[in-house]
């Protein structure tokens, strides 16, 4: 056992204690890129723990002291408990899709429109290979990389911090940055890394990765952080988050920065105009083959920052950029057998088994056939020879008939779960059980989604858990798993005396399950499996309604306009939510939920500008800005923005040639202003 060195803590002075933690942060970190990188600890764990423990002692007694690179701030040591969670800063959106030329030139011209720009205008875009990997967060504090995460849900990702530091692409310090700055950029293996490593898990007798991004997911998802630096990794820089100044104005001028901090940029070029950005994807298409990585399209971002600034973000992407993804990979097989699978609302899809295929790398056995019209007009038939395609995660499809099959396929008109009788509704194409939630395969697929990653994230309660319990008549409703321990054992074999299971994967659930009672607005939403309601809407919702009342208030036939008037929700999804909580069965099943959980109320967008909270209006012509921004900006004050004027209006902005809302304010007494009126608002709230 060796002692730290550097006398007792209890009597150092002020002085000395900052010279130590100056010390203990070189050290530790010396022993972590030993251990870590290079495989090869120069010292014992015991040691090493004994060095931490001497720096958190001496930060105790001077906080004031304590290093933003302090060991203290970053874990060194393999994780062996899961990942800690973290709140990105800044949300990490996605991307929308462009798939031709004429979504291009739709992209370009809505930035145009929402801006308000001259036609002539042109518009710099910066277009850069899309890579197929894993997006990833680096904070630098004062140029020293203190914590890197993943993406997660946009919201909130995981702490691999440990991990990131053994990718050598990653600099854990950077000179010339401002003190806080947050590199976002793409995590992915090269083929040859790949293949190496696929090498290796056939020779150690592990599984084989199915391609070098899941290879690459799983390399960084190590608890220890050991084996992340064995794999070869590689990182990309191509946007940032939290960051206290910019570098730049520009796109490329942000990107020239980082890479002179030393960070490998992805390859880029200022296009104009959808010429020129068709070319450049034209080029880096051709190219894809011969290069060491996959990419999967080109994205293109808006150049200007005070642009990308105004044009902000839908739900969840930027206006400002967007993915032009390159054509899907195909290859031909046979069709083995066509089933039908019955969706969470009851929408029954035909699925291709088909003959296993490798298309672009993956294995393909099944494809979606997506309805009964589909399946007429390709003439897809049991036999047939057909040409599949797959592009990045999308489901496989059947683009077409090569050689035809046997007999034409005949659509069930029963529920092939629950042998209900299938409806078809006019104007639809999908058909339908019409059983609602006493068809089995539906209430599964309904309580699968409640606990799947997005929604309540249940760990140890998979597929295959659920149809268990359901099936055995324990989990019937969502509210049952909550009351699952309180139950357990009555009615049925204590849960520890079921096959595969025992006392502590037993107990281990009703704790993964308590973990959850507690639950953000937005997750609740999205987690019930309304139709149409996704993981954005069920966001647009909560920060709509902040809270569980208000919510639950809004959700019937007399609050249809105000739904309505949430920016991106529409007709169908408004229906869909109101049809939803008037059928008694759905309200039960709600407030036995409810009634088990506390459900945490969303924060409003900025409850500190002056319109927070606040009702605004805007009619007529505005000159300097499309409505579409006006909204947008009034919505990230924290304002709701309604179509109609009415006693509950705070605000009215009054454009050019307002008529009868201006009057009807007018009439009220409802405050207004006129567009200078509205920028100097803006404009205040911004300082
Ligand atoms: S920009 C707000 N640039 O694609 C801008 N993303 O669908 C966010 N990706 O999650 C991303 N290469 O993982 C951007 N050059 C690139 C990219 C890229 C790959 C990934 C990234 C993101 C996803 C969006």
């Amino acid at each position: 056992m060796s002692d730290p060195g550097g006398g007792p803590v209890g009597e150092l002075d002020e002085d000395q204690a900052k010279a130590e933690l100056a010390r203990l942060a070189m050290e530790i970190k010396f022993h972590d890129i030993a251990y870590y990188r290079s495989d090869a600890p120069e010292i014992s764990d015991a040691d090493y723990d004994r060095l931490r423990q001497r720096n958190a002692a001496i930060e105790e007694r001077f906080p004031a002291l304590k290093r933003l690179d302090s060991p203290s701030q970053s874990v060194g040591a393999p994780l062996t408990d899961g990942f800690t969670k973290v709140r990105h800063a800044r949300p990490m959106l996605s991307l929308g899709n462009a798939f031709d030329e004429a979504d291009v030139a739709d992209f370009l011209a809505g930035i145009g429109r929402f801006l308000k720009l001259a036609a002539e205008e042109p518009i710099a875009i910066v277009a850069e290979p899309k890579i197929d990997g894993l997006s990833a967060a680096l904070r630098y504090e004062n140029g020293i990389f203190v914590q890197g995460a993943t993406r997660g849900d946009g919201e909130v990702g995981e702490d691999i911090t440990a991990n990131l530091r053994t990718i050598d692409d990653i600099p854990r310090v950077i000179a010339g940055a401002p003190d806080i700055f947050e590199v976002r950029g793409e995590v992915f293996m090269t083929h040859a890394a790949f293949a190496d490593l696929n090498r290796e898990q056939v020779a150690a007798g592990r599984a084989e990765y199915a391609n070098p991004r899941n290879a690459a997911a799983g390399s960084l998802r190590q608890l220890d952080a050991a084996i992340t630096a064995s794999r070869n990794l590689s990182f990309r820089a191509y946007a940032w988050g939290q960051v206290s100044t910019l570098p730049s104005d520009t796109q490329g001028g942000v990107l020239a920065a980082m890479a002179a901090w030393g960070f490998q940029v992805q390859e880029h070029e200022i296009c104009r105009g959808v010429g020129e950005l068709m070319v450049f994807h034209g080029a880096m298409e051709a190219g894809r083959a011969e290069r060491p990585y996959d990419i999967d399209g080109i994205v293109y971002k808006v150049d200007r920052l005070d642009w990308q600034e105004r044009l902000g973000a839908a739900s969840r992407s930027p206006r400002w950029a967007i993915a032009h993804k390159f054509a899907a990979e195909q290859a031909q097989t046979v069709v083995e057998e066509i089933d039908i699978q019955v969706g969470r609302t009851g929408k029954l899809t035909p699925v291709a088994r088909l003959k296993p295929v490798t298309v672009g790398g993956v294995v393909v056995s099944n494809a979606t056939l997506h309805n009964e019209d589909y399946i007429a007009e390709k003439q897809i038939r049991v036999g047939a020879v057909v040409l599949v395609q797959r592009a990045g995660d999308v489901i496989p499809q059947v683009l077409e008939v090569i050689e035809p099959g046997l007999e034409a396929f005949q659509f069930p008109k029963a529920c092939p779960a629950c042998g209900a009788p299938a409806v078809r509704d006019e104007g639809e194409v999908d058909w339908r059980c019409g059983a609602g939630l006493t068809c089995e395969a539906q209430a599964v697929e309904r309580l699968r989604h409640f606990v799947s990653r997005n929604a309540f994230d249940i760990e140890g309660l998979g597929e295959k858990q659920i149809r268990a319990f359901y099936e055995a008549r324990v989990i019937r409703a969502p509210a049952d798993i909550f009351t699952l321990r309180a139950r357990d054992g009555q009615g049925h074999e204590p849960l520890r005396e079921w096959e595969g299971w025992g006392e502590t994967s037993a107990g281990n659930l009703f704790e993964a399950i308590d973990e959850r009672r507690t639950v953000p607005l937005d997750r609740l939403i999205f987690a019930l499996g309304v139709r149409h309601v996704g993981q954005g809407n069920g966001r647009l919702l909560a920060r709509r309604y902040e809270t569980l009342a208000h919510f639950e208030a809004a959700m019937s036939p007399d609050h249809l306009e105000e739904l309505l008037d949430i920016d991106g929700i529409g007709e169908t999804v408004a229906r869909a939510l109101i049809d939803f909580f008037a059928d008694d069965q759905n309200r039960a099943v709600w407030d036995d939920l409810v009634a088990q959980l506390q459900v945490q109320d969303m924060e409003r967008a900025d409850t500190s500008s002056p319109i927070a909270g606040q009702t605004l209006v805007f009619t007529g012509t505005l000159e300097q800005t499309s409505r579409a921004e006006a909204k947008a900006r009034a919505e990230a004050m924290g304002a709701k923005v309604s179509g109609s004027v009415s006693a509950k209006t705070d605000l009215v902005i009054a454009g050019e040639s307002a008529g009868s809302k201006l009057k009807k304010a007018q009439s009220l007494g409802v405050k207004v202003i006129d567009e200078a009126g509205w920028l100097a608002l803006v404009g205040a709230a911004n300082q």
